[in-house]
This record gives structure tokens, C-alpha cells and sequence, in this order.
């Protein structure tokens, strides 16, 4: 599946009352961070304007990706396309300047300071969706969404989301204003929140952002070894998955991933999308996976991954895989709900 003709990408609406975009997102984190530095900086400049003639129209970004530069690094895009697009950021993940140390933080004077600092990098008077990205369990939920629903009320920002909280979070949070989306990881690889939080997701009417529906790469087949085969300053350098023998098992995970891409057509990367993607058929809710790419070719590969739909069989050979997975998916899981479960 490589034609990279342009067949709109299904609408999709975010929560019941949240923004309508097309059915796969962007993530751009990526783009300059997390992953190694930059080599082609015009390639993923372009890689932008490719994703949205593609029909993509969520872009996500944080405030803690480079520590404000991802936000700098779309901003001329998200200003050139501003009414086109649906602009998503984040606050509560933050790097500690003493140690480098990654800090979350959710009282209000911090949300406060970070929406102003988004707004200033994105050279935007407004965020669509803006996302609490990790929880600091010192604030109760309902306090910081109180906050955050403050910022709506003052035109700051448009509709609230929330990553990596537990099912009793997004319930309470839910009760104190309507949360848009809620972004987890979800994967053939990390399938952890099916069990509680994507059933309340179901019954509340939250849609879901799948992020890292490509395993950061490694679902993809294009690295077994990240130590080995990945370049200084790269994140997946540190993971558990990504690693030594677990990487070793891992990579053989991906043989029915292999098999069936080999039997449609596609990439390895096509068939995790589009097993990402079905989750909304499948569970009974709207889903938005946001694969990261720096390349156009690549985002043409992952848009086109919209239109294969697995079969039953296609499915049921998928299923095992995340219960075989060696490693966590963090390699610190205090920062993800499913250390709070
Ligand atoms: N809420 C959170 O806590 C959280 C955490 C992580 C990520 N996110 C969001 O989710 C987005 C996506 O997650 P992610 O970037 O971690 O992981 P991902 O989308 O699963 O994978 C991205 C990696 O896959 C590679 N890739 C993409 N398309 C490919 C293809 N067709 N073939 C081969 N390789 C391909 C990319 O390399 P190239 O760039 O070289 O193509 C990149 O290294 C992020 O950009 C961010 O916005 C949110």
C-alpha cells in the first residue's frame, strides 16, 4: 500500500463536545526532539505541509519536547495553516534544571506560566486541545481541571484532554468539565489500558489518542538493537523494549505482523496503524492514532495505512503479541497510569 493519492481522511469527532479532525493525527515530537537530532530539517519541515494535504489535521505537540523548541519548530506551519488545523499541546512534564531530571507538576500557578509559554512559542492566541500530560498525584485531579477549565472560559484554550491517566482520573476529571481526548499509549505492543480506561473512555464518550502507535519505530521493523543501531541522544537508547535480549524477543514478536503485511501488500508499519485504528470499530469509540514521521514518504505510508482494514484471522494472529512483550513500555512506569493502577 505506497499510492499516496489523496482520498480524504475520514472526520472523526473528539468527545462529544471536542473539535472534528481527520481520523489519523500527527505527532511532531519527533521532528526535532527525543529521537537524535535533525539531519534534514526542510524534509520535516515539508514532511508538515505533506501530512496536511494528506487529510491529517490534529498536530501534537508538548511543551516539554525539546523543552519548548517542538513547539517553536511548527510554529510557522501552525501559523501559516492555523484555521485548517486542530493544535494540540501539552503541560505537567517538565525537565528539572538542577539535574535534568524529568518533573510534573499540575498546581495551577504552573499550568498558568506553561499555557502562556505555549501560547507565546506557537504564536497562537488560542489551543484547541490542551492536555494535562502527566499526573502529579499531590493535586487532586479535579483541582487542576478546574484550572484548566478556567483557561477555556477565558478564550486561552478551546477543549481539555488529558495522557496517561487511570479510569478513576478521567472519571473524576470528566465530572468537573467535558474531556475531549484522552491520549495513552496503545500499541500492538502496550495494550494495558483496554482493561479499565479505555472501557470508561467507552461509557463517558472520550475519545482516544493513541500515541506511539508505532512502538516508536520498532513496530516497524526498522531497528531491533537501539544501543546498537540508534544514534547518541536517542531516547530509545534507554528502553527497556528496545534493548539487549528483550529487544532480541521482541523483534521476533513481529513475524505475524511480517506475515500479514507480506499477504496485503504492506508495510509492517500499515498493518500496526491500521490495527491501532480499528480499535475504534472494535471498542466502540473514536480513535486518533498520532504516528510521528520526519518524511514525507513516510507519512504517505502512514495515511494510506487508513484504508486497510485487517481481517477477523488478521486479528486474531495479532491478538498474543502484547502479553509477549519483554520490558516495560516506560522505563520508569511511576510517569505512565500504569504505574498507578
Ligand atoms: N502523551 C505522551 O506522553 C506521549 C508520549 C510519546 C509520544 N507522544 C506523541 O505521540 C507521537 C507519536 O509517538 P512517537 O513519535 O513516540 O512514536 P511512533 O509514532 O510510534 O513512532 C515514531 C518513530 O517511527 C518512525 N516511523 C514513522 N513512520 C514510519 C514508517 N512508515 N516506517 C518506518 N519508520 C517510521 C519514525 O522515524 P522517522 O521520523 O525517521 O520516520 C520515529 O522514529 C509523538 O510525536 C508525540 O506527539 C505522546
Amino acid at each position: 500500500m505506497s499510492d499516496s493519492t489523496i482520498t480524504p481522511l475520514t472526520p472523526v469527532r473528539l468527545g462529544t463536545t471536542g473539535p472534528e479532525v481527520g481520523a489519523q493525527g500527527f505527532g511532531c515530537m519527533g521532528l526535532s526532539d527525543t529521537y537524535g537530532p535533525t539531519t534534514d530539517v526542510a524534509e520535516a519541515r515539508a514532511t508538515l505541509e505533506r501530512a496536511l494535504e494528506l487529510g491529517v489535521t490534529l498536530f501534537d505537540t508538548a511543551d516539554v519536547y525539546g523543552q519548548g523548541e517542538n513547539e517553536k519548530f511548527i510554529a510557522p506551519f501552525v501559523q501559516a495553516h492555523r484555521d485548517e488545523i486542530v493544535l494540540a499541546t501539552k503541560f505537567g512534564l517538565g525537565v528539572s534544571p538542577e539535574d535534568g531530571a524529568r518533573t510534573i507538576r499540575n498546581d495551577r500557578a504552573y499550568l498558568r506560566a506553561c499555557v502562556e509559554g505555549s501560547l507565546t512559542r506557537l504564536g497562537v492566541d488560542v489551543i484547541d486541545l490542551y492536555y494535562m500530560h502527566r499526573r502529579d498525584v499531590r493535586v487532586p485531579v479535579e483541582e487542576t481541571v478546574s484550572a484548566m477549565a478556567e483557561l477555556v472560559a477565558e478564550g486561552k484554550v478551546k477543549h481539555l484532554g488529558l495522557s496517561e491517566v487511570t479510569a478513576g482520573e478521567l472519571r473524576a476529571a470528566q465530572a468537573v468539565h467535558p474531556i475531549a481526548a484522552l491520549q495513552s499509549e496503545w500499541s500492538l505492543f502496550s495494550r494495558d489500558i483496554e482493561e479499565r480506561i479505555v472501557p470508561t473512555a467507552v461509557e463517558l464518550g472520550v475519545a482516544l489518542v493513541p500515541y506511539s502507535p508505532l512502538g516508536r519505530g520498532f513496530l516497524t521493523g526498522s531497528f531491533v538493537n537501539a544501543e546498537q543501531e540508534l544514534g547518541e541522544g536517542d531516547f530509545r537508547r534507554g528502553q527497556p523494549r528496545f534493548n539487549g535480549p528483550n529487544a532480541r524477543a521482541n523483534a521476533a514478536l513481529l513475524e505475524p505482523v511480517r506475515k500479514i503485511a507480506e499477504g496485503r501488500n504492506a508495510t509492517l508499519g500499515q498493518v500496526a496503524l491500521a490495527w491501532a485504528q480499528q480499535r475504534s470499530a472494535i471498542h466502540g469509540l473514536t480513535v486518533v492514532p498520532i504516528p510521528g514521521t520526519r518524511s514525507r514518504a513516510r507519512v504517505e505510508e502512514n495515511t494510506a495505512a487508513t484504508r486497510l482494514v485487517l481481517t477477523d484471522s488478521e486479528l486474531d494472529l495479532l491478538a498474543p503479541i502484547a502479553s509477549r512483550v519483554k520490558g516495560g513500555r516506560s522505563a520508569d512506569l511511576t510517569f505512565v497510569s500504569a504505574g498507578r493502577e
